[in-house]
């Protein structure tokens, strides 16, 4: 039976093996609770504080200002939530196209009071500078400006650097979703100041349930969850040890071979593009593909028809990976609310590539000649 075709990078990623042996040392080894004053847990604790060195220093912050979470999703709930209870933010400003756990966070918030403003997009995703320039100027309470960094189902590229000043240049507080974007560009947060950075460990090869929330030291909040005084009173919960070594080699080896990852993606991509324009008729592609965009997210749409509307299951079936929308919503037939806001006209049918350094020619050729088959 031929290997299966996985074209779903952006969904989540194969934990990479070196991780996975680390991972299991430490289940089997060093599973000692880090809150524990004898030598197991110290080692632990070690264990933990190596890893936040490692993150730290990939994103030239402070290693007070790291603090592990169970997923990206738990990060953006507490940036969100916590900028709101804890540093008095009455107004945020974000886009129709974020992910569900910013998106859903915002319904929270505003249910509560807070005004959230909607950026609009254009048919790439693209947000425009002048109007979110023009709401901070019109804004007088305390504000907070909600933006992911690479777009998860489009791979569109929000102008990260140039929101950071704009949030810098009128007081308001910054969070960037960079879930899709670390271990691919570098990210220096003196460089690019941003007040909340949120991560996810299993989108660069490392384990599920892991990640990371970055908080400026000049942000004073209170944790989300209440317990324990684990992640210095920040996160409670007994930490994850085995995952966050996990994440921390993965980031590491991600950075250490990103110009290398980076460059066999785009040429992929590139190979991908030109086979899907030369073999299959009436495809489009979506998100800002030809402008800044991130080259493992290839969002592609075909006509609907009775077979394009059960493309999914068929390529399935043929041994394709792929996502209809966002991971979240695939297997849920609705239309995603990026889709939506992007405008995709009904009668197109989305289908969401993403690639890997994992990826090869030969299963892009495959896939195409499925997809063919299947259309
Ligand atoms: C942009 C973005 N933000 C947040 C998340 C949530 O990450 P997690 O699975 O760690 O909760 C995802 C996952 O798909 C994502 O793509």
């Amino acid at each position: 039976m031929k290997k299966r075709i996985y074209l779903d990078h952006a969904a989540t990623t194969p934990v990479d093996p070196e991780v996975v042996a680390r991972m299991t040392q430490i289940w089997t080894e060093d599973y000692g609770n880090p809150s524990s004053i004898y030598a197991e847990g110290r080692k632990a604790r070690m264990i933990i504080e190596d890893a936040r060195k490692t993150v730290a220093h990939g994103i030239n912050a402070s290693l007070g200002e790291i603090f592990f979470t169970s997923c990206a999703t738990e990060a953006n709930n507490m940036a969100i939530k916590n900028a709101v209870r804890d540093l008095g933010v009455e107004v945020i400003i974000s886009a129709p196209t974020e992910h569900h756990s910013v998106w859903h966070s915002l319904l929270s918030v505003e249910s509560q009071g807070v005004k959230v403003l909607y950026l609009d997009v254009d048919e790439k995703g693209r947000i425009d500078l002048g109007q979110l320039k023009a709401l901070l100027e019109a804004t007088p309470q305390k504000k907070l400006i909600s933006l992911m960094y690479v777009n998860n189902e489009l791979g569109t590229i929000h102008p990260v650097q140039a929101i950071s000043d704009l949030a810098q240049a009128h007081d308001a507080y910054f969070h960037m979703d960079a879930v899709q974007a670390l271990g691919s560009y570098e990210i220096d947060v003196q460089a690019m100041p941003v007040s909340f950075l949120t991560c996810s460990a299993h989108k660069f090869n490392g384990p599920k349930g892991v990640g990371f929330i970055y908080i400026n030291g000049n942000n004073i909040i209170k944790p989300l969850l209440d317990g324990g005084a684990q992640e210095r009173n920040m996160r409670a919960g007994t930490e994850n040890t085995a995952q966050i070594a996990g994440l921390a080699l993965a980031f590491r080896k991600a950075l250490d071979s990103r110009e290398k990852r980076m460059e066999h993606i785009r040429a992929i991509r590139k190979h991908l593009m030109e086979k899907l324009v030369s073999e299959i008729p009436d495809i489009q592609f979506h998100g800002d593909y030809d402008g800044t965009y991130h080259p493992k997210i290839l969002s592609i749409s075909l006509p609907l028809t009775p077979k394009t509307e059960i493309l999914l299951f068929n390529l399935d079936i043929n041994g394709v990976c792929a996502s209809g929308g966002s991971a979240c919503s695939s297997g849920v037939e609705s239309a995603s609310h990026v889709l939506k806001a992007i405008g995709l006209p009904e009668n197109r049918r989305a289908l969401r590539l993403s690639l890997s350094h994992l990826t090869t020619r030969e299963e892009l050729n495959r896939f195409v000649q499925i997809l063919k088959e299947n259309v």
